[in-house]
């Protein structure tokens, strides 16, 4: 095989991955354009959440890019203290990404659990290296542990 024909596969297949992951997620599915909804068995399973379960949780999972303290600082990731009613992207200290500046949303139980159920479908574009957690009992608990470390803890919805 000659060098131009390599080039050609290689750059053939360039295209076709980055053709499949523009074509993975609806634009109207991410958080730019879409607000999201808690359904009634998501209510219920918070109302019903296990806190430290969801800081065990979060200790594995976000930890080590997360500080949630409100003495606490920027890591990887921002820092989470205040997070609920928090417009996304918008800590002037921390550089996020473009995808997140611009999505435009706020953060609270519904957008927070969206973001978490699938991170690359809520925010096509976002540098968070973490896909998703699928279980919902899983998210309800960690949102049950985040609530906490506000100025403001949310009530329950
Ligand atoms: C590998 C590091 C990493 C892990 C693990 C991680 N995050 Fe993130 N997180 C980031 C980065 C980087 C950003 C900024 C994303 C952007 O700008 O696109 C972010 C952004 C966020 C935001 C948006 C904050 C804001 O100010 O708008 C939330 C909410 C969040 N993360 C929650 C979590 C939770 C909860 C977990 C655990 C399930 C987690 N993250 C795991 C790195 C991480």
């Amino acid at each position: 095989m000659n060098r131009a024909m390599v080039a050609a596969i290689v750059l053939s297949v360039a295209g076709m991955s980055s053709q499949a992951q523009a074509a993975k997620f609806d634009p109207s599915e991410s958080l730019a354009n879409f607000q999201p909804e808690l359904s009634e068995e998501f209510k219920q399973l918070l109302r019903e959440g296990d806190v430290e379960a969801g800081a065990d949780f979060f200790e594995r999972k976000c930890a080590n890019c997360h500080d949630v303290a409100k003495d606490g600082i920027h890591n990887k990731g921002p820092l989470l203290w205040n997070l609920f009613g928090r417009k996304a992207g918008s800590i002037k200290e921390f550089e996020y990404s473009e995808a997140m500046i611009n999505s435009g949303h706020s953060w609270d139980y519904a957008t927070i659990n969206y973001y978490l159920t699938r991170t690359d479908r809520a925010v096509p574009g976002r540098i968070m290296n973490f896909r998703g957690i699928r279980k919902d009992k899983q998210r309800a608990d960690l949102l049950l542990y985040l609530r906490q470390f506000n100025d403001n803890p949310p009530a329950l919805p």
